[in-house]
């Protein structure tokens, strides 16, 4: 049985010693949120087909059924709080000298407790983008109850699109610079990803050709768990809260603050 007190020492004892961290989180860190997951139990992808609904093709076919789609979930998220993992992923990226967050999350809820240097891999429910004719990626964050779904865009009045990345879409040029820059770490913490989707999926498997030392948190096992250095095998809003005791209960580690 992984997680079990020995793990969570050796995990602890590394990130005690580190100075470089990076976490990357999916969506199973929202789950104690509220968030729907996509895959497993209670996955959206049970109940919804994403090429109805995220990819560029399902978009141009119909915008308003996607956009009720995503104003659903946007009204969803909205009724949702930071749970203590990303409460105490705020707290490291406050504390360690050198910390990135590389999330596939388009929730919000990492910004939304307090944490530093978030590179946000699929973008953001919370930002649109003209879906018409302005330069590509340029967005404006919109939070609103959206009147009449889909909304326009603010500069030229066409058709706008969430700000996230859809299947068969790249990630933007500057994100993937930021996470392969985070890539260069002590050790890197995967949490609450099933490990499917690319080029996300790929990330711990670099970091670690570059001497990382990799981590992976998740109840369940995963296709990627037999490559990772640690695998702690529980709740995410747990086995950070008990890392981050083991961590203070022990630490040598000095605030940066
Ligand atoms: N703590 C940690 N992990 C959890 C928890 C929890 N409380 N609950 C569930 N999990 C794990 C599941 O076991 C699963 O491995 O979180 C994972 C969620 O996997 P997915 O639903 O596939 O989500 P994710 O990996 O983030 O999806 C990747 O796919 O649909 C696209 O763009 C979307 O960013 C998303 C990408």
């Amino acid at each position: 049985m992984h997680g079990t007190e020995g793990e969570l020492s050796r995990a602890a004892e590394r990130l005690r010693r580190a100075s470089r961290v990076t976490v990357a989180t999916g969506a199973g860190v929202s789950a104690a949120s509220g968030v729907p997951t996509f895959r497993g139990a209670g996955g959206l992808w049970n109940d919804f087909r994403p090429e109805e609904l995220a990819t560029p093709e399902a978009f141009a076919r119909d915008p308003r059924l996607v956009w009720e789609w995503y104003e659903w979930r946007r009204r969803r998220i909205a009724g949702c709080a930071p749970n203590r993992a990303h409460e105490v992923i705020a707290a490291w990226s406050r504390r360690y000298p050198r910390f990135t967050l590389v999330t596939q999350n388009v929730d919000g809820l990492h910004e939304r407790a307090g944490t530093r240097n978030v590179v946000r891999f699929h973008g953001s429910i919370w930002e649109l983008a003209c879906w018409s004719g302005c330069p590509p990626g340029e967005r404006w964050r919109d939070e609103r109850e959206l009147p009449e779904p889909p909304p326009r865009c603010v500069r030229c009045g066409g058709l706008a699109r969430p700000g996230v990345v859809w299947f068969g879409e790249p990630i933007e040029a500057a994100v993937l610079r930021a996470s392969l820059a985070a890539l260069e770490c002590d050790v890197f913490l995967v949490a609450g990803t099933s490990g499917v989707v690319y080029p996300a999926a790929g990330l711990a498997d670099e970091a670690r050709r570059r001497g990382a030392f990799t981590i992976e948190v998740n109840p369940e096992v995963t296709e990627a768990t037999p490559r990772f250095d640690l695998a702690l095998q529980g709740r995410a809003e747990d086995l950070f809260d008990r890392l981050e005791k083991e961590l203070s209960s022990g630490s040598r580690l000095s605030s940066s603050q």
